[in-house]
């Protein structure tokens, strides 16, 4: 296991939960070793060291080859290459998985760099292009975390439900296109990855402090990319800053401005209306992608898809602050963890607007009181994230021959039954709410009232 952080130190308890391993042979590698008690009273090796281009090589291959069997990495690093990891187990033959495409370090802050090669979209197609250039082989599971992750197994869920809702015929899809076809039946415009997360810190957040309820530089890298978000075919406006790719799947497309500075109106159940920040995010490039149908020509259906994330408030707050100050990060960052939070919830799901019953959420709503009686070292937030880890090595264990995958690619079914105890309650709700609901109020604003699901609509501004 690579990264002993938040994530880190969650999914340890539950990979020991899940799996029957050689214990002599499991590895925890970390630069940080502030938890590595936590490893080496469980009688794991811990490895103090900072994973770099020069040395990743030397340090996995003799912990990966030593011995019988077949070795696993799992990444819940910061500041290593996804990419590189990923091609090195498959070269020697040991399942890969991860949560996020992670460049090493430099990329997310390159002031030389253009927006667009700083883009998820770019780093997206370096596992793309390695996909077809080596196809087949070891499996290697890109992106398995909540979001990316879990939510991609959540949008079928809820394209089914919404499916058989409206009266819809038709037998569950075996195919990618067969999924987009339904979708496009169905009648789906676009999709939020809309969250919520209530978890509410015991202490107040102190000045020139960045508090999150996960990794904080996680979310800095992340929140100083472009926005981004998957196109969709029923989109008829874009803002004048917004930027198309000239080469790979251009499902996407990214704004010249930070994600966790652009605002959108969204939806969940607990709050209904509130504004979500259009961070970037793998899955709302690969989700639209997959979603995609064609004519050999031209695009002929794709769903919008983006993430619209308001996080706990000491994060609002925090980004508040930042951003307050032209992006100045603040001294101190802060992952409040399980002793740290009173209560909330987190409430991560998926919208599917634009179709015959308006809008359907439908996802997870786990509270930090039942986390803590599900799982040890984690809050809420974590747990969406490391059950859909367990999940998907799970499906790596069945599927050991499946090549470079993508949540989308996997058996959403049997993933959402493993992950499923960890959820808390996982339900589906209809609204009739739309971003139009209203507006305009009391000054004059530019939108389309001829479609209330534009992201004309959607985008604040
Ligand atoms: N898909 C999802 O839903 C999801 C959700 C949360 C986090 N994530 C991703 O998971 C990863 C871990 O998140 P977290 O909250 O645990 O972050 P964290 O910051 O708490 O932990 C990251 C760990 O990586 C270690 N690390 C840093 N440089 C390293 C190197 N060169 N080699 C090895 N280890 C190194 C750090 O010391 C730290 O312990 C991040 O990339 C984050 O973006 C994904």
């Amino acid at each position: 296991m690579i990264g002993l952080g938040s994530i880190g130190k969650g999914t340890l308890p539950l990979i020991e939960r899940h799996f029957k391993f050689d214990k002599n042979r499991f590895t925890v590698i970390d630069p940080d070793d502030t938890d590595a008690k936590l490893v080496k009273d469980r009688g794991y090796k811990f490895k103090k060291v900072a994973l770099t281009p020069d040395n990743y090589r030397d340090v996995l291959t003799p912990l990966l080859s030593e011995g019988e069997g077949q070795g696993f990495v799992v990444n819940l690093s910061v500041d290593t290459s996804s990419l590189d990891m990923m091609k090195l187990c498959r070269e020697l033959g040991v399942l890969y998985i991860d949560t996020v495409v992670e460049p090493w370090p430099g990329f997310y802050f390159d002031e030389t760099a253009s927006a667009g090669d700083r883009t998820n979209y770019a780093l997206r197609e370096t596992v793309r292009r390695e996909k077809k250039k080596n196809p087949g082989g070891t499996t290697a599971v890109s992106c398995c975390g909540a979001n990316p992750g879990m939510v991609s197994w959540l949008v079928k869920q809820a394209l089914v439900d919404i499916a058989t809702d409206t009266g819809v015929k038709f037998k569950e899809p075996t195919s990618r296109k067969a999924w987009a076809k339904l979708m496009k039946k169905v009648g789906v415009k676009g999709i939020h990855i809309a969250e919520r997360d209530t978890q509410r810190a015991k202490e107040p957040k102190p000045a020139n402090e960045f508090w999150n309820t996960w990794s904080v530089e996680g979310f800095l890298s992340e929140g100083f990319q472009p926005a981004e978000l998957g196109w969709g075919t029923h989109e008829k406006w874009k803002p004048a800053n917004a930027r198309k790719h000239k080469k790979g799947c251009k499902a996407a497309i990214y704004l010249e401005q930070p994600g966790a500075n652009t605002r959108v109106r969204t939806w969940c159940p607990t709050p209904g209306a509130q504004y979500g920040f259009l961070v970037t995010h793998n899955e709302a490039i690969s989700i639209a992608d997959y979603f995609s149908l064609d004519d050999g020509k031209k695009t002929t259906y794709r769903p919008t898809c983006h993430y619209a994330y308001h996080p706990a408030n000491v994060a609002v707050l925090s980004l508040h602050e930042l951003f307050g100050s032209a992006g100045k990060i603040q001294d101190k960052l802060q992952v409040l963890d399980e002793s740290e939070l009173q209560d909330g919830t987190d409430e991560l799901g998926v919208l599917l607007y634009g179709h015959k019953k308006n809008a359907y959420w439908y996802g997870s709503q786990l509270s930090i009181e039942e986390t803590r009686e599900l799982a040890p070292y984690q809050n809420a937030t974590g747990l969406q994230v490391t059950s859909a880890v367990i999940a998907g090595m799970v499906w790596a264990l069945e599927n050991p021959q499946a090549g470079i995958v993508e949540t989308d690619e996997m058996d959403y079914k049997r993933c959402l039954e493993i992950q499923m105890p960890y959820l808390g309650p996982v339900k589906g709700y209809y609204t009739d709410w739309t971003p139009l609901e209203n507006r305009p109020g009391y000054f004059p604003e530019d939108i389309d009232t001829t479609d209330p699901w534009q992201f004309r609509n959607i985008l604040v501004r």
